[in-house]
């Protein structure tokens, strides 16, 4: 499963790119927001850094307003994904997009049906999620379950880009039904290498460690 970070903070994706941990980016309106910086200006930061596709976000409602925005997005980087909602217009915009040969992530979705419509508008990447289901009582894993078998009985090539995702359980059921991709704020990316047992195993190789009187260097 390839990791994404979500969010456009520019030191938390260095931390993790250094560690190989990057595989793209997806910003949205609200992370920009809480950057507190220009769109265009810390979005080229982002994909100067990362090899991968980084999601910037189209705020227009309707078709050709998105399409503006997407290639005027596009002119920042080549690893631009241009992101657009999953509504009616979005989706006409992600066709045009794609038949530009341009990377488009379809977001927004909440339903299996809305994501079969999304592969056959050609969308890269389609971002069903987990988290907002979560919050209204819905299962956020059943849909990238039926997602992952929709998409695989019919050989689409869209990936699947499972996103609002909240916490290191959201990460292992994701690798574990198969999505492509999860996009995850780097503090769930970093609590996924910790383990109490971890931490209580290390504790007494140290304490038996200063008992022999021994260095290493
Ligand atoms: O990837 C989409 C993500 O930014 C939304 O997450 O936690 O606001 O639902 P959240």
């Amino acid at each position: 499963m390839k990791f994404f970070v979500d969010t456009a903070e520019v030191e938390a994706i260095a931390e993790l790119n250094e560690l190989g941990m990057v595989d793209g980016v997806t910003t949205n309106p609200s992370l920009i927001m809480k950057s507190g910086r220009d769109i265009k200006e810390v979005t080229k930061e982002i994909c100067d850094m990362v090899d991968g596709p980084v999601s910037a976000e189209t705020v227009a409602t309707d078709a050709d307003g998105m399409i503006a925005e997407g290639r005027e997005l596009a002119k920042i980087a080549d690893n631009i994904a241009i992101k657009v909602p999953l509504t009616w217009a979005g989706l006409k915009a992600c066709k045009v997009l794609t038949g530009e040969d341009r990377m488009v992530n379809v977001t927004l979705c909440f339903s299996a049906n809305q994501a079969l419509l999304a592969a056959k508008a050609g969308a890269s990447f389609i971002s069903p999620f987990i988290g907002r289901l979560d919050d209204v009582n819905l299962d956020g894993m059943d849909l990238i379950a039926d997602i992952r078998a929709i998409y695989d009985n019919y050989g689409f090539g869209t990936e699947i880009l499972a996103a609002s995702i909240r916490s290191v359980n959201h990460m292992t059921e994701a690798a574990k039904i198969g999505a492509d991709i999860a996009t995850a704020p780097p503090g769930v990316i970093k609590k996924m290498a910790e383990h109490p047992l971890t931490d209580k195993g290390l504790d007494a190789f140290l304490k038996d460690w200063a008992a022999t009187g021994q260095r290493i260097l």
